[in-house]
């Protein structure tokens, strides 16, 4: 598939790095073609990885993939404007400044804010509940993290299931895209439990009989 990945931070580099290992074309979209950062996410992407604008790389891609911060999304997703026909894939956690929660209750979620800034994506709320390192190598102790993903488009969210078990983790439909208000506040009880709680790398797995 033609994917686009904005940002090449620790999200954004583990995804492309991943897939493009799997043979799909990464187009990733950055704001500053020769920093380090992204020079590194390139070349240790292989031949499948390409880089340009933020806007370029969405135009080129059937997947567009947020690995950037909350505080720019607005701003990017407005740049790009037309998702006509793309699917979105929102891994944003919209953590307040002082990162001792999120930037909003839940009666609404940064994925319903991300479909409204753009409303002609298929948005899929996906990858914020697992940590980079657990999208690098998503095993632990032989079994694989859980990833929950949600989304109002059932193909969408199909394909964004398939993406994630190339990745080897395990994917589990969360329901509609409105569940991504429960989905952020669990990537915040992650994010307390790895960074305060002296958990460091580890990862969510649901069980069931
Ligand atoms: N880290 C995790 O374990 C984790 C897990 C799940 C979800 N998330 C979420 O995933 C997102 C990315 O997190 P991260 O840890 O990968 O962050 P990061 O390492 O800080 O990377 C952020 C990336 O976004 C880019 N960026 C910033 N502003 C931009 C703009 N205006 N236009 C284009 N690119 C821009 C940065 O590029 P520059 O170098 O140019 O600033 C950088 O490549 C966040 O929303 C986070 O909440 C993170």
């Amino acid at each position: 598939m033609k994917i686009a990945v904005l940002g090449t931070g620790q999200v954004g580099g583990a995804l492309g790095r991943k897939w493009a290992a799997k043979g799909h074309q990464i187009h990733y979209g950055v704001r500053d073609l020769d920093s380090d950062e992204v020079r590194a996410a390139v070349e240790s992407s292989g031949p499948n990885a390409s880089v340009g604008s933020v806007v370029e790389a969405a135009a080129s891609a059937d997947i567009v993939v947020l690995g950037i911060p909350w505080n720019v999304t607005r701003d990017v997703l407005e740049a790009i404007g037309d998702f006509e026909g793309k699917i979105l894939v929102d891994c944003i956690n919209p953590v307040n400044a002082d990162f001792n929660g999120l930037e909003m209750d839940n009666s609404t979620s940064a994925a319903e804010m991300v479909a409204d800034w753009a409303p002609t994506a298929r948005v899929v709320k996906a990858f914020n509940t697992v940590s980079a390192a657990s999208m690098e190598d998503p095993l632990y102790d032989g079994q694989q993290a859980s990833m929950f993903y949600c989304g109002d488009d059932g193909a969408s969210k199909q394909v964004v299931h398939d993406l994630t078990k190339e990745l080897g983790l395990e994917p589990v439909d969360a329901g509609p895209l409105k569940n991504s208000r429960y989905l952020e506040p669990l990537a915040w009880l992650y994010i307390h439990l790895a960074v305060h709680g002296g958990w460091g790398d580890c990862a969510f797995k649901i069980i069931k009989r």
